[in-house]
């Protein structure tokens, strides 16, 4: 198992409120080497397979709906400790909550519509970076 490899996406909001370049490079400045990126759009299957963990939650019809709105920025990040490190990085879920400097806080717009997921553990970092990447998509 890696533990130098974390997955992100900038998610529809994100990429519409114009924050993919100042994103990318909150990302690189906290030392992670982007090794993987594509702007692609999920389809509903997409979205329900993705985050097929919470769909007995009250919000994942919201979240699929969102998620699948408009176009996202997938993306391999690697950096020791990278799932961790990045979660940091992003903030808590609800931006409201979210430490100062962190991208949730500078970009996000709501619980719902927080700018960017982060793999929660190195397992589902894998599953999710094979998710979206072919082996020669990833350099
Ligand atoms: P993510 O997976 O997107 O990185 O976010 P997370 O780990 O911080 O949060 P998680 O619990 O995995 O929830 C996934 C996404 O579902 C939406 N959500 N909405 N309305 C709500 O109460 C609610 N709770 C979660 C968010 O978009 C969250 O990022
Ligand atoms: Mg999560």
């Amino acid at each position: 198992m890696k533990t130098n490899q974390t997955f992100t996406m900038i998610k529809p909001d994100a990429v519409a409120n114009g924050h993919i370049g100042a994103i990318l490079n909150k990302i690189t400045a906290a030392g992670f080497r982007i090794s993987a990126l594509k702007m692609t759009q999920l389809t509903t299957a997409d979205a329900e397979a993705f985050y097929a963990v919470h769909n007995e939650r009250p919000f994942f019809g919201e979240l699929v709906s969102f998620m699948t709105s408009g176009p996202i920025v997938a993306a391999v990040l690697e950096k020791e400790n990278a799932v961790n490190d990045f979660r940091t990085l992003i903030g808590a879920t609800n931006p409201a909550e979210a430490a100062e400097g962190t991208i949730r806080k500078l970009y996000a717009t709501s619980m719902g519509e927080n700018a960017v997921h982060g793999s929660d553990s190195d397992e589902n970092a894998a599953i999710e970076i094979a998710f979206h990447f072919s082996g020669r998509e990833q350099f």
